[in-house]
């Protein structure tokens, strides 16, 4: 075993050292961020470090020679800064493992670095803000000095406020962009919607990821409701031929959506903006590598349909920036209490924009003074994220297309608004035209963990009761052409849950087909077909026996998929229970602990 650590990329481009010194700073900023909101806080902390008189910038782990860190000391009065993710199993975001990775293995000097940490994570996992414990806990018993006591924000709460709680301060009103607006002569190049190159989505070359999706073709869009269901369920088809993307049954497919049009137009008139304008927004930090927010010029409409994310409640630095645009000083003082810290502010930010659901539009309608200037809001809200969705079918029958099945999400709120879901509420829309030109979809493949066991033999028990089915739906699949090769098979047994057979059973037909084949075992619960609920960890209760020879004689394999959000939870207490059929409850609990290291026990949760 060598303890040496292990070299990261060390071209100069990757080092931040040199890009502090040249450009005079102290304060550097890393986030591990998966969604944006560590980077979000990131680029926050970063700019309110000038009210501590440190200049500060970002960085992305994954772009710099973490090594570095050893020599961050040179500068004097330096601080390094993490805002690090957890995700699943205690596991960091992609763009901060290799940095994880150096962390654990390595045994550099980090004598006299400063460091200060904040975790991004959530209580309802088990392991809440383990990469943010750890990366603390490492940094110190490498001889570094925390400055500042670790923050942990909690995403099943109130993250926001966790996080203005730890930096405890108030938001320096500053730019980090400034606007130039094109009135008359139009730039050659305007952007209309692309991630990153021009005109990638009209002239499409792969490969194709994040910043260059594929558009794909529509090609079946239906309904999977059936009866008096008032809710919607869809089955889209993705057309990935000539893509040369390649997927796997348990991948998600990631859908760049547009914000519906309404709140677009709506968000123009309240600020009084033509949204035809053509801008872009330069950060007037020169140096920085991140030189627009969002591709640019492009038009108001362009970049708050595309690019803003404008239907999440805002942060409270948004309703600080927004105070001093309202000209009414009751409006003003309640936004500005609203992005304190104080126990009032935070207890009417809770209930005005969290409890009772508003965006900004809501806000800018309920504050009717308040005239922010349209370029400084496209700077301050997040940029809008794909949605990603577990891929519902299987390659092995389906090469050529990528399913989803996917709930309209459409809702009333508290102040009698109705909120929809921006991905699901435009792909409602997209409707294949027969014998016309197919609507299309920017997409990727995301890659996950969630897998078939490698040899068909081993046995796999699947809890996917709505949507949870997806990505079953292709393991199911994907069983079917072994057992038609010839395979020796394992028991292949599904756990279905919805309200009411008649309803929302959705694929009943396949999944009945699938029985009648002899490829699957499916157990069905209708939690609202009968006076008392019946949900599916209730009916593996009551084959406890078989699910105790499967998992603990055989070997088998266990997922969980959904996104009912008690669904995972009272599953495992129920597998807990069962295993206990041979062992006590310690036990049962750290087999379930083994099962997953293993990786035959896999989860793929929604929210
Ligand atoms: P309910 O809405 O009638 O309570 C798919 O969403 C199905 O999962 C529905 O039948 C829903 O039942 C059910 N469900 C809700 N909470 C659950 C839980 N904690 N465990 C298992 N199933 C649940």
């Amino acid at each position: 075993i060598q303890p040496t650590s292990i070299p990261l990329q060390s071209s100069t481009e990757n080092s931040f050292i040199k890009k502090l010194k040249s450009s005079g700073r102290s304060l550097v900023v890393f986030y591990g961020s998966q969604t944006g909101t560590g980077e979000e806080f990131a680029g926050r902390l970063a700019k309110e470090g000038l009210r501590f008189g440190m200049k500060g910038m970002v960085a992305d782990p994954e772009e710099c020679d973490m090594e570095e860190l050893v020599n961050l000391k040179q500068i004097p009065n330096s601080l390094a800064v993490f805002c690090m993710a957890t995700y699943g199993e205690g596991d960091p975001t992609d763009n901060a493992m290799e940095f994880y990775e150096w962390l654990q293995n390595g045994d550099a000097d980090l004598t006299g670095l400063n460091y200060a940490i904040f975790g991004l994570g959530n209580k309802t996992y088990e392991h809440y803000n383990a990469v943010a414990k750890y990366i603390d806990k490492r940094l110190e018993e490498l001889g570094a000095t925390r400055v500042y006591e670790m923050g942990l924000g909690d995403d099943d709460a109130n993250i926001e406020d966790d996080f203005i709680t730890w930096k405890d301060g108030e938001d320096v009103s500053m730019r980090q962009y400034k606007l130039e607006e094109f009135k008359d002569e139009v730039p050659e190049r305007v952007f209309t919607g692309e991630m990153a190159r021009l005109h990638s989505l009209k002239t499409q070359r792969p490969p194709y990821d994040a910043k260059n999706p594929f558009l794909a073709k529509v090609s079946i869009n239906r309904e999977l409701h059936r009866g008096s269901s008032d809710r919607s369920c869809m089955h889209i088809e993705f057309d990935i031929e000539g893509s040369k993307m390649r997927y796997e049954a348990g991948d998600h497919v990631a859908v760049y959506p547009i914000n519906n049009s309404e709140l677009v137009e709506k968000i123009g008139k309240l600020a009084n903006k033509d949204l035809d304008t053509i801008f872009t927004l330069v950060n007037i930090d020169e140096e920085s590598s991140k030189k627009h927010p969002f591709p640019c010029p492009c038009t108001y409409r362009t970049a708050l349909s595309h690019y803003v994310d404008i239907t999440m409640n805002p942060r409270t630095h948004v309703l600080k920036e927004l105070s001093e645009y309202a000209s009414d000083p009751a409006e003003k003082e309640k936004l500005k209490l609203m992005a304190s810290t104080t126990p009032e502010g935070k207890a009417l930010y809770q209930q005005w924009v969290i409890d009772d659901n508003r965006n900004i539009v809501h806000i800018l309608e309920d504050m009717p003074s308040c005239k922010p200037d349209l370029d400084h809001l496209c700077e301050l809200l997040p940029r809008l994220q794909p949605r990603y969705y577990s891929i519902s079918s299987s390659p092995k029958l389906y090469p050529n297309t990528v399913h989803i099945t996917a709930v309209l999400v459409e809702y009333a709120t508290p102040t009698k608004r109705v909120n929809k879901g921006v991905a699901t509420t435009w792909l409602k829309e997209k409707k294949p035209i027969p014998e016309g030109n197919c609507p299309t979809v920017p997409i990727f493949i995301r890659k996950s963990q969630f897998r078939l066991p490698q040899k068909a033999q081993t046995p796999i028990i699947m809890v996917g009761p709505g949507t949870g089915l997806a990505p079953f739906r292709g393991f199911i699949q994907e069983r079917s052409v072994s057992k038609k090769d010839g395979q020796t098979m394992g028991d292949t047994i599904m756990y279905f849950g919805c309200r009411k057979k008649d309803e929302d059973y959705i694929y009943e037909e396949e999944l009945t087909q699938y029985v009648n084949d002899g490829v699957i075992t499916l157990y069905t619960a209708f939690s609202r077909d009968q006076a008392k609920k019946v949900y599916v960890h209730h009916l593996m209760e009551q084959n406890a026996d078989e699910i105790h020879k499967i998992i603990v004689e055989e070997n088998g394999h266990l997922y969980i998929c959904g996104d009912a959000r008690h669904m995972a939870n009272d599953v495992r207490n129920t597998m807990i229970k069962i295993l206990q059929k041979s062992m006590d409850k310690q036990q049962a609990t750290a087999y379930l602990k083994k099962m997953e290291t293993q990786k035959r026990l896999s989860a793929d949760l929604k929210e």
